[in-house]
């Protein structure tokens, strides 16, 4: 059994803001929600010390499989005040709120480590600047040796046992590694991450908004499609009928503006392209709408994890003439694609190729996608 007890109940002082650091939001939610995502999958039980004034509000926040608690006047006040909310565990993991974007695979190694033996063990990375231990007049009395320093970070996990009586003792440090320490026991230094970060500033925020970008992998992908005219066909392009245009002969409706989106799509995410997915095996698409293919293929790729930052395509022939309607097929496009950026282009090939001699129509699209890690 591991128990989580997560830091909250400090008041984000050097960040600045109107309300507790825990609660400022980075990207989708909240610090506090950052941290419980991570340990939620590592931990079968978790504790947040809140700030006094504002336990209500965070119990809306993480929901009723969550206890949350009232933290202290200090940081070791509010761990022991989480301590005393666990029933018993096997190991407790304690996490600051303001390491926000600790993975998943942190909280994993940090157990991994306790179950190997270790008593207590914290992640850490190496010290890069020379650090000095000042005296009281602002002079410098040491220079410890810079390869023995670690910056120490959180989840640290402990044995249940350890944990309880190192806090025993009412102590006070800023982290609970230290108490342990003072204890007597023997404290197992892992590899930490920058990730980790503690958030302390504005600019700190800012950091770890990039590494959330850094989570973040973009692909591109092209699709290319052509129709030939057919009398007595009706012509759908860009999403759009056009009522007075001869049409193209196609399983669908032909319209390879849509068509040429979709398997730019299927070409960024690789998940197939046109044919392996809405071909001939599947009659259900028999004389599918272009707007229908487009909402099943973003329907798709959204299964999939992918999210479109943007997709563009130009059509090449010699009529229909796009611009007079580009705002429409933009919204209609733009609509069966969840709302994503759309352009549309056109172009004629000075009657050169089967486009030019009027032969048909083609269209060439690039999409590019985005997969949260
Ligand atoms: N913390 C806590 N109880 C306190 C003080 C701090 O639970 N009385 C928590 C904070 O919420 C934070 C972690 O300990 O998640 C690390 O502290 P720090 O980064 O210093 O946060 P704050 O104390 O909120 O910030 P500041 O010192 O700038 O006021
Ligand atoms: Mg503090």
């Amino acid at each position: 059994m591991i128990a989580a007890i997560i830091a909250a109940g400090g008041s984000g002082e050097r960040f600045g803001a109107a309300i507790p650091k825990a609660l400022i939001q980075l990207g989708d939610r909240t610090l506090l929600e950052h941290c419980i995502s991570s340990l939620s999958s590592v931990a079968d039980e978790i504790v947040v010390s809140a700030p006094a004034g504002y336990e209500d509000q965070i119990r809306t926040l993480v929901g009723t499989e969550i206890t949350v608690v009232t933290g202290g006047a200090t940081r070791s006040e509010s761990v022991r005040l989480g301590l005393a909310a666990i029933n018993g565990a096997d190991f407790v993991l304690v996490h600051d709120a303001a390491r926000a974007l600790a993975s998943r695979e942190l909280a994993s190694r940090v157990v991994a480590a306790l179950k190997a033996g270790d008593v207590a063990v914290i992640p850490a990375l190496p010290e890069v600047d020379t650090v000095k231990v000042i005296d009281a007049q602002g002079y410098v009395s040491s220079t410890p040796d810079r390869a023995s320093l670690r910056r120490v970070q959180t989840p640290q996990g402990f044995t249940y046992s350890v944990l309880k009586k190192a806090h025993e003792a009412s102590g006070d440090a800023t982290d609970d590694a230290a108490l342990v320490a003072d204890a007597g026991h023997k404290v197992r230094v892992i590899d930490g991450e920058e990730r980790a970060l503690k958030i302390t500033t504005p600019q700190d925020l800012a950091t770890a908004l990039q590494f959330m970008g850094n989570a973040q992998s973009f692909s591109t992908g092209v699709g290319v499609d052509a129709h030939a005219f057919g009398q007595g066909r009706e012509l759908w392009l860009a999403g759009l009928h056009w009522p007075d245009e001869v049409g193209v002969y196609g399983h669908s409706d032909g319209d390879v503006a849509a068509h040429a989106i979709c398997d730019a799509l299927f070409a960024a995410t690789g998940l197939g392209d046109l044919g392996s997915n809405f071909g001939t095996s599947r009659p259900e698409y028999a004389g599918a709408s272009g707007a229908k293919l487009l909402k099943e293929t973003y329907l798709l790729i959204s299964n999939a994890g992918f999210s479109i930052s943007h997709v563009s395509v130009q059509i090449i022939g010699n009529r229909p003439r796009i611009g007079a309607r580009r705002v429409e097929a933009i919204a209609t496009i733009s609509a069966a694609l969840g709302g994503a950026e759309v352009a549309i282009l056109a172009t004629t090939t000075d009657g050169m190729g089967l486009t030019g001699e009027g032969k048909g129509i083609a269209a060439i699209a690039s999409a590019l996608v985005i997969k949260s890690a």
